[in-house]
């Protein structure tokens, strides 16, 4: 499905015209092309007067070759970036802002107490006019829960507030995050960083994000542009739309990947599985005997790394109106059917250890919606399951996480009355909705062997949808 307003006012004439009317702007936004750098243009670099994860900012960004400066509050980064072999300048001079910068990065894991936020906001004064069109912003600090005062918790935990105002004020398709590293698991930032500084996220803002203590062994991949190599990957429902998208991105990830979707869908499937190189099971996951096929099929390949859970339905009607069967089949196929596959693949070891779960929620199942009732239940209880097992699963050196897609351009939502597809499309700081890729990418990030330190992690991918907010 396309967004004609999005060409239109894109136009020149259809830009003026948006101006006088006063209609929203949605840009284009920057998406990934597989080879290109993680960052193209410089990244200004902030912190409090304690800015403890400096070094590990300077070894990534030397890996990932990202030009630096710092702004005048951090005279501690020079030197630290010459020593990781980078080169690095001050950025402005005499309190006047310098070169635009394509991302802003605020170490902010050493503030301690609620009145050290003035280094946020000399740092953001200073340059928030200065980050170019889908830039990025990425603040660090340290998960409230795990920090040792009172204020240093509400300090940090302070910074969701920055945050996502800060994703709803620059404007321009400029996304920002909040990543809360735990002390320790400053090993494990380095694919989340990768993610949030490239296109990748194109429509991922105003996301809090948490890496933690590494789970099993994860590795840094020998090539970034393929970090699934050699891996096998199942994505369910991946005859169409997201699900298509995924398989195909974890395919150029690396990956081999089995495309899994209904009976009835197998041409499609067959298509999706041929040009990406992958095999198919043509099976209803709702099925009874779904779990312990699965274990069968994935022990006869070897076993299988990473299960990527797309398969979703709709059955809406308000619940006065709604049949027990619709309910009951939207439950179990978006949600019973998830966990009892899960524990049937890591019980057995079909999911091998160093293994990713990435599931599929919705902003319906955070924000509630009309007509939703059975199909917001399942997606809440998405987070549900994520939240409760990935300690479980940790155990087992095996990671869940899920993706929340906002209003993203597929037959699903194109199968939404006109107003509001519309009002779902530009409720959100990009104006747009999103594209099924940029799912995909997120749930590559969640499917990385160096991202380790991710579990129990839920991201929208919703452009900051004001829906639920
Ligand atoms: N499109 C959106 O805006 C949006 C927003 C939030 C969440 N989601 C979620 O993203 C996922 C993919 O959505 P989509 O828009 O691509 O939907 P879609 O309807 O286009 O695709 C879903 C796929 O899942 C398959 N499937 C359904 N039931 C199955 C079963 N029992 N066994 C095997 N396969 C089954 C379908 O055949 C289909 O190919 C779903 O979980 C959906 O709930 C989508």
């Amino acid at each position: 499905m396309t967004d004609s307003y999005l060409n239109f006012a894109n136009s020149p004439v259809g830009g003026k015209l948006a101006d006088v009317l006063g209609l929203p702007k949605p840009m284009v936004l920057e998406r990934y092309k597989a080879g290109q750098p993680v960052i193209k243009g410089s990244v200004l670099l902030g912190g409090g007067t304690n800015a403890p994860l400096l070094e590990t900012l300077a070894g990534i960004f030397k890996r990932i070759g990202a030009q630096t400066v710092a702004h005048a509050q951090l005279p501690q980064w020079t030197p630290i970036a010459n020593q990781a072999g980078l080169m690095s300048g001050r950025w402005g001079v005499d309190g006047q802002p310098g070169e635009k910068v394509k991302a802003l990065v605020f170490d902010a894991t050493g503030l301690v107490d609620s009145s050290e936020s003035e280094a946020l906001y000399q740092f953001f004064h200073d340059a928030a006019r200065s980050v170019l069109p889908c830039g990025r912003v990425v603040i660090l600090g340290r998960p409230p829960e795990l920090c040792r005062t009172p204020r240093q918790a509400t300090i940090q935990r302070a910074l969701e507030g920055l945050s996502r105002s800060l994703a709803k004020e620059l404007k321009k398709a400029i996304a920002v995050q909040l990543v809360y590293v735990a002390e320790g698991a400053e090993g494990q930032l380095e694919s989340t960083l990768r993610f949030l500084l490239s296109p990748r996220s194109a429509y991922v803002s105003a996301q809090v994000v948490r890496v933690g203590a590494p789970v099993g062994e994860g590795a840094a991949p020998a090539d970034w542009s393929k970090p699934l190599a050699g891996k096998k990957v199942l994505v369910t429902g991946a005859s169409r739309g997201i699900g298509a998208s995924i398989a195909e991105v974890m395919a150029q990830e690396g990956a081999t990947v089995i495309c899994l979707d209904i009976p009835q869908a197998q041409a499609s499937l067959d298509e999706v599985a041929a040009k990406i190189g992958g095999s198919t099971i043509a099976l209803d996951i709702g099925a009874a005997d779904a779990p312990q096929l699965l274990v069968d099929a994935a022990k006869a390949d070897g076993g299988w790394d990473v299960v990527v859970h797309n398969a979703g339905i709709t059955r809406d009607k308000t619940i006065a109106n709604m049949k027990e069967h619709f309910w009951q089949m939207v439950v179990n196929v978006n949600l019973s059917t998830q966990e009892r596959i899960n524990d049937a693949l890591v019980e057995s070891g079909a999911l091998k250890a160093g293994g990713r779960i990435v599931c599929v929620s919705s902003i319906s199942g955070i924000a509630g919606n009309l007509g939703q009732t059975n199909y917001a239940l399942s997606k809440a209880g998405v987070v549900g399951m994520v939240q409760s097992t990935a300690p479980i699963f940790a155990k087992k050196g095996i990671t869940i996480n899920a993706v929340a897609p906002g209003f993203i351009e597929t037959q699903m939502t194109a199968a939404v009355p006109f107003a509001i597809r519309e009002a779902g499309r530009r409720m959100n700081s990009m104006s747009q909705g999103g594209l099924p890729q940029d799912v995909a990418q997120a749930i590559a990030w969640f499917a990385s062997p160096a991202s380790n330190g991710l579990t129990g992690n839920v991201v929208r991918v919703c452009g900051q949808s004001l829906i639920g907010a």
